[in-house]
């Protein structure tokens, strides 16, 4: 029998019931968040109280505020997600808490959901099944919501990481020529044909399709703005599986009144669960409540890979996605 007592775990969300299994037998569970609303910074500093590590979520309120509040026996954040701009990454850091994430197990996930938003927003698959649903379809007409043809169009990716390259994958299936816009130029083998431009507006304005995939937030924030929507074709189509905070709202919207972008479609929005309430107005959006990689087995890969981090760290070893 091991002696040492276990590590203790608050879990800020209710995490996949495997999941939540394998934290309670490896940890010492604290505290926990039956309801599963997300918990706000002062509950979450309340929460780690007793706390060795903190097992959170995308949109957990763990800024550099929250992080100077914690207890000094929160040695580690596991991040049940690939994305970390919730988590003050430097103060955290600064007062030597270990930091870790979920990268590449959402991967596949993330990339499908891309493609759903492209297939949705460019087919207006959001307003057939409204038609559909609410028993106003009055049978098949020859002009009936024709939408944009997806396959063979030039599809432009914004951020060219793993799931931009998933996305570039899946999309040339669909025989779409790939261009991308990222800080650096990939290797040959890992570009696998994608054209690349240092200079996003060349790519703005030779493509059909726009596919964000970055991270946010830092210099991409409000990154598809007004200048940058002006340089795309007429009829562009645009969607979101990285963050909210890549577009400036404003300018989105006033693209997709005027028709300039033809169709949205958006898996996270600025300020979730607030979105701006105009992006539920327009008939051209195909909405989604951030999905990106909300299947069963993305989800149970996520929490087991963040567990192994935890578990790496308190058996003193170095944790494979340690970020901070
Ligand atoms: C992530 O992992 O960052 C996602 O946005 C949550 O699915």
């Amino acid at each position: 029998m091991d002696p040492r007592p276990k590590p203790r775990l608050a879990l800020t969300r209710l995490f996949p019931p495997d999941v939540m299994a394998r934290a309670r037998r490896s940890y010492a569970v604290v505290a926990e968040n039956p309801d599963d609303i997300p918990a706000d910074a002062d509950r979450i500093v309340a929460m780690a109280a007793e706390a060795d590590a903190i097992f959170c979520a995308a949109g957990d309120p763990l800024g550099a505020d929250t992080i100077a509040r914690l207890p000094g026996s929160v040695k580690a954040i596991a991040t049940f997600s690939v994305g970390t701009d919730h988590i003050g990454l430097d103060a955290a850091k600064a007062r030597g808490i270990a930091v870790t994430n979920t990268p590449d197990v959402l991967t596949e996930a993330t990339a499908e959901t891309t493609m759903l938003l492209l297939l949705g927003a460019a087919r207006r698959a959001a307003e057939g099944e409204r038609l559909v649903r609410e028993g106003r379809w009055t049978g098949w007409t020859p002009t009936q919501l024709l939408g944009r043809q997806v396959s063979g169009k030039k599809l432009g990716i914004l951020g060219m990481g793993r799931i931009g390259r998933a996305v570039a994958r899946m999309a040339r299936g669909f025989l779409m020529e790939v261009h991308y816009h990222n800080r650096s130029r990939l290797p040959e083998e890992l570009e696998a044909g994608a054209i690349y431009h240092s200079d996003a507006a060349a790519m703005l304005a030779q493509i059909d399709m726009l596919a964000l995939t970055a991270p946010g937030g830092g210099p991409l924030t409000n990154w598809l703005n007004a200048e940058r929507i002006a340089l795309m074709k007429p009829g562009t189509v645009v969607v979101n599986s990285g963050r909210g905070t890549l577009v400036e709202d404003n300018a989105l919207i006033a693209a997709l009144k005027s028709g300039h972008v033809a169709a949205a479609g958006l898996d996270v929005f600025a300020n979730e669960p607030q979105l701006d309430p105009r992006y539920r107005e327009q008939a051209n959006t195909f909405l989604l409540p951030h999905l990106g990689s909300a299947t069963v087995e993305a989800r149970n890969a996520m929490g087991f890979r963040a567990l192994d981090n935890l578990d790496a760290f308190f058996s003193g070893d170095q944790p494979p996605d340690r970020i901070a």
